[in-house]
C-alpha cells in the first residue's frame, strides 16, 4: 500500500464531502489532470467518464483555456461591477448573443448553479410585480389578487436546481426532504415528462396529456394573477438523463405565453455543448425568457450565468434588481468562460459532438439489446444513461423515489469500472452516467463501452439473466 501524501489526509480530516457522512472520507490524491485523464500519485490513470460532474466539457487543462486564465491573472482577477473588464463584458455579450432570441439580453453573474436558480427565482417574481404594479397591471382577470403579485413557481417532480434553500425547494427531487418543512413558499410541482415512464398517457397522447395537465395546475393555481413562471431542465440531468419528449418543451412555451408566465429553463448540466448544440433548448427551437447555465461555463472557475432575455431585462431599467453577491462578474472566470466559448464554437469542438454522439449511441444501443438487466438507453449528444431494471419482464425500476437508499447494480458497475478498469463514473440511482468529456476519442469510446460491456456481462451473470 502507498503512502496517503499529507494534503491528502488533511482534506480527509478537514474537508466535508457533499452528500455523505464523513466517517470513510478517502479522497485520491491527484498529480496532475490532462483531457480526459486522472492521474493519480499512485500512478493511477483513470477516465472521467463524468465530466467531473459534467464541469469540464473541454476537459481537463485545455492549453487554450489554461493561457486565457494566466494572462487574466497579470491583468486583473476581479473588480467589482462598478468596473469593466475587458472579458467580464465580452463574455456578457457574447453570451446574450449566442443564445436563442433578441441579442439584446442582459447576463447576470453567480458562482454555482444554485446561485443562478435563485437569480432567476427572484427576477421572475420582481419581473411580475413590476408588471402588476408599474406596467399596467393585470393581463387577464382569471382570479383574484389577494398577494400584490404572482409569485408561484411550477417546477416539476425528477428535478434538481442546486442545494441553496430556494434551490432545493424548488428540486423535485429527494434531496429537496432534507429542508422540509421548511421551504421557501409559492412552489408548485407539475410532472416531469418521461418518455420511458410517462406519468400520463401512453405512445402519441403522452405529451398532450402532460400539457393538459400542466394548464391544469396553471389554471388552479390561479393563472397569471399568482403563478411567475414554469422552470424546466430541458433534459432533466441529475434525476436520470431524460430529454424531453418532442414537442414538450414548445408545449411549454405556448402554455407560458397563453398564461402571461415566464419561461425558465435550467441548462446548468446541459449548456456548453453538453448535447450537441450549445444549448440543449436549442433542439426544440424554443426562445426561453430566463436562461441559466453553469458548471461547464467557467472552465475551471466557479461561473455561473442567469441570462435574460430583452422582454425580462427591459423590466429592470427603472426598477431595482434586488439581488447581488460578491464577485459577481469575476473577470477570470469570465476569460475561462470566453476562451471555453472559442473552443466550442470557432474552434469547432461542438461540431465534433455529433459524429461523436452517434457512434456512442450505437455502441449503446448494442449493450441495451445484448444485456436484459438495460431498461432504456437515453440521451443527447454526449449525454447519455444506460437505466438499469430489478426485472426485465417488467421494467421494474431499480429503485423508487421513497425507498431507502441502498447500494444497486448500478453501483456494483461502478465499483467494477473503478477499481479495475480505472474508469470514474460516480454511481446514482437508477442508471450508469456516460458522459464524457467532449474531446473524447472515438476509440476511448470503444474502450469505455467495452469495459460497459464487461459489468453489465457479470451483473447478468449473477442475476441469473
Ligand atoms: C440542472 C441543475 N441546476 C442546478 C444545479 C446546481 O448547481 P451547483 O451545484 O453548481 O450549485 C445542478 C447541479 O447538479 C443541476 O444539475
Amino acid at each position: 500500500m502507498s503512502q496517503v501524501p499529507e494534503f491528502a489526509a488533511n482534506q480527509a480530516r478537514h474537508m466535508m464531502q457533499c452528500w455523505s457522512s464523513q466517517e470513510g472520507y478517502a479522497p485520491i490524491p491527484v498529480e496532475r489532470v490532462e483531457g480526459c485523464w486522472i492521474h493519480t500519485t499512485d500512478g493511477r490513470r483513470i477516465f472521467d467518464l463524468r465530466s467531473a460532474h459534467e464541469c469540464i466539457n473541454l476537459g481537463f487543462n485545455h492549453p487554450k483555456v489554461l493561457a486565457a486564465l494566466k494572462r487574466q491573472l497579470d491583468t486583473v482577477a476581479y473588480v467589482t461591477d462598478d468596473f469593466a473588464t475587458e472579458p467580464t463584458g465580452q463574455l456578457a455579450r457574447r453570451l446574450a448573443e449566442l443564445t436563442p432570441g433578441s441579442p439584446d439580453k442582459k447576463v447576470y453573474f453567480a458562482q454555482s448553479g444554485a446561485a443562478a436558480v435563485e437569480a432567476a427565482i427572484k427576477a421572475a417574481r420582481q419581473f411580475q410585480y413590476h408588471r402588476m404594479f408599474h406596467e399596467g397591471g393585470l393581463t387577464q382577470s382569471d382570479a383574484p389578487s389577494q398577494y400584490p403579485y404572482p409569485y408561484k413557481i411550477i417546477s416539476r417532480y425528477k428535478s434538481w436546481h442546486g442545494s441553496t434553500s430556494g434551490a432545493a425547494s424548488v428540486s423535485g427531487d429527494p434531496r429537496r426532504w432534507f429542508q422540509e418543512p421548511l421551504t421557501v413558499p409559492g412552489v408548485v410541482f407539475a410532472p416531469e415528462a418521461n418518455a420511458y415512464r410517462p406519468p400520463f398517457g401512453d405512445g402519441e397522447t403522452m405529451v398532450e396529456e402532460n400539457l393538459n395537465y400542466l394548464d391544469y395546475i396553471i389554471e388552479n393555481e390561479g393563472g397569471s394573477n399568482k403563478v411567475a413562471a414554469v422552470l424546466v431542465e430541458p433534459v432533466v440531468g441529475s434525476n436520470g438523463i431524460i430529454p424531453a419528449p418532442p414537442g414538450y418543451l414548445e408545449g411549454v412555451r405556448r402554455l407560458c405565453d397563453q398564461w402571461g408566465l415566464l419561461m425558465i429553463v435550467d441548462e446548468t448540466m446541459t449548456g456548453m455543448g453538453r448535447t450537441g448544440k450549445l444549448l440543449a433548448i436549442e433542439h426544440s427551437g424554443v426562445e426561453p425568457d430566463i436562461i441559466i447555465m453553469g458548471k461547464a461555463l467557467g472552465a475551471y472557475c466557479p461561473l455561473t450565468a442567469t441570462i435574460f432575455s430583452s422582454k425580462v431585462a427591459r423590466s429592470f431599467d427603472h426598477h431595482l434588481f434586488g439581488h447581488g453577491q460578491s464577485y459577481s462578474g469575476h473577470a477570470l472566470g469570465c476569460a475561462g468562460a470566453l476562451a471555453a466559448l472559442e473552443v466550442l464554437v470557432e474552434d469547432g469542438l461542438l461540431d465534433e459532438v455529433a459524429a461523436k454522439s452517434r457512434h456512442l449511441e450505437n455502441r449503446l444501443r448494442k449493450l441495451a439489446a445484448k444485456h436484459p438487466c438495460v431498461g432504456d438507453v437515453r440521451g443527447l449528444g454526449l449525454f447519455f444513461t444506460l437505466e438499469l431494471v430489478a426485472d426485465p419482464a417488467t421494467g421494474r425500476p431499480l429503485r423508487k423515489t421513497t425507498e431507502k437508499y441502498e447500494p444497486t447494480l448500478v453501483h456494483e458497475i461502478a465499483q467494477f469500472l473503478f477499481h479495475e478498469r480505472d474508469i470514474y463514473v460516480p454511481s446514482d440511482k437508477f442508471g450508469i452516467w456516460v458522459v464524457p468529456p467532449l474531446v473524447v476519442q472515438l476509440s476511448e469510446i470503444d474502450w469505455f463501452c467495452d469495459a460497459i460491456d464487461e459489468a453489465l456481462t457479470r451483473v447478468d451473470r449473477r442475476l441469473g439473466l
